[in-house]
């Protein structure tokens, strides 16, 4: 098969080594994709919401499956286009993929069908909020409706800080059209643990759990990122979370959507929080989660585009997803002042080390081929991957394989997967 990924950051690049791997794959080709996925794939110059351009190398290619890695392409009907124009691709189509693109419609959802998420209440109006807010319990968490690269969530501990916040979001519009509207939501406290699910319209099927670490310096401390590291499987993802979870929270939202005449094909990733009340939804995305991907899909035995198709053809009933028993962590290797300033173009040492070295991944994310050189290019440049036997060793193995990269600015957390000493 001739198979096109659009998207070139890490999480695109693990799902570019995991389909090269498949025995359907004869081609594969990148849209944009990055220095490291020309590794095994041709990268195409044609941007992620260029749907024209896509659709129309798609067309000229013959390629024969589509797989979309991020969501802004999906929240804006990517497969809608490639559909009209009868070419396969894997992804949820607009209004499914709504179930990211508005955390307004996700917790209605929610709502109306009794999935466990925290209370809430939804305002069009600053003033409406901030009179809201008045009478509110603290901390108490604000999110920006649509789409804000993962920063559009706001957790205040005071009523002026609240008030601020709907300023910030609904006012300044920090996040642009994002804050239209404005989610106010109990804060909870717990666990959090991510798990990705293929879904086929009607069947739902977990991977293997993760965690990320999502705020830029150890200790849960600074700003929130993009993912500055992740660990699979998560220790505090036990057999009774995932009882409840697949009874209560994958299927119940699976069903919800294809009631709503909204059915979900592709990936849906459920951000969880382990209350003392039991797990509860803390956000839906409608495709693979960064750096999650990059810790899930090493650890994965099927054959990815054999599910990609089960996905697409309504037959993942007869898929039983495969992990291997082990353990698997990522580091994020940043560029000094991310998520803030940051300054980009220095030469990147050391990537061959990670080269026919079993267990060890360099995915990029920020990276940029110049003449001979591969350098920086983003604030999150480089995911690296160890796996393990278990947590601790795949740990050890990652930390140490972070040291065979140089590069100027070199930033990373260095407790990633501390929580694992506490399971
Ligand atoms: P989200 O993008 O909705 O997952 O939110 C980003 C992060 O904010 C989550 O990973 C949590 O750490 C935190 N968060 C979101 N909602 C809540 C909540 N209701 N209570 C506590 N923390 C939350
Ligand atoms: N790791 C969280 C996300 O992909 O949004």
């Amino acid at each position: 098969m001739k198979i096109l990924i659009i998207g070139g950051g890490g999480r695109e690049h693990a799902i570019a080594y995991k389909v090269a791997q498949s025995k359907l794959t004869d081609q594969l080709y990148c849209a944009p994709g990055n220095a490291g996925m020309e590794e095994y794939a041709v990268c195409v110059d044609i941007g992620v919401m260029d749907f024209e351009g896509l659709a129309a190398f798609a067309q000229k290619e013959k390629i024969d499956l589509t797989i979309v890695g991020p969501d802004d392409p999906l929240v804006a009907g990517v497969v809608d286009v490639f559909e009209e124009r009868n070419l396969r691709i894997f992804g949820p189509r607009k209004k499914a993929a709504i179930i990211e693109g508005s955390k307004a419609f996700s917790k209605d959802l929610m709502k109306k069908y009794n999935i466990p998420t925290a209370a809430y209440e939804t305002f069009d109006t600053p003033e409406a909020a901030v009179s809201y807010l008045e009478t509110s319990a603290y901390p108490v968490v604000l999110k920006a409706d649509g789409l804000a690269l993962g920063k559009g969530v706001l957790i205040c501990n005071t009523y002026e800080e609240a008030k601020l916040g709907v300023k910030t979001i609904m006012q300044d519009k920090q996040f642009g059209a994002a804050g239209d509207r404005l989610v106010v939501e109990e804060f909870m406290t717990g666990r959090e643990v991510s798990v990705l699910a293929f879904c086929d319209g009607t069947n739902v099927i977990p991977m293997t759990s993760a965690q990320d670490h999502k705020r830029a310096k150890d200790g849960d401390q600074g700003l929130n990122t993009g993912g500055m590291g992740t660990f699979s499987p998560s220790p505090f993802y036990t057999k009774e979370v995932d009882e409840f979870c697949k009874q209560y929270v994958y299927q119940a939202t699976m069903d919800a959507m294809k009631a709503e005449g909204r059915d979900f094909t592709g990936i849906l990733f459920f951000g969880l929080m382990l209350t003392d009340q039991g797990p509860k939804v803390l956000e839906y995305n409608a495709r693979f989660g960064d750096p999650e991907t990059q810790v899930v899909l090493p650890r994965m035995k099927n054959d990815i585009v054999e599910v990609f198709e089960a996905c697409i053809d309504g037959t993942l009933k007869d898929i039983k997803l495969d992990f291997e028993d082990n353990a698997a962590v990522c580091v994020i290797l940043a560029s000094a002042g991310y998520p803030e300033q940051y300054e980009k173009g220095f030469v990147i040492n050391g990537l061959e080390s990670f080269r026919e070295k079993e267990g060890y991944y360099a995915f990029h994310a920020g990276t940029k081929k110049t003449e001979d050189k591969i350098v920086t290019n983003g604030g999150r440049v480089l995911g690296i991957t160890a796996t393990g036997k278990d947590l601790k060793e795949a740990r050890k193995n990652a930390y140490q394989a972070t040291e065979w990269v140089t590069f100027e600015n070199k930033y990373m957390r260095n407790d990633i997967g501390r929580a694992i000493d506490e399971a």
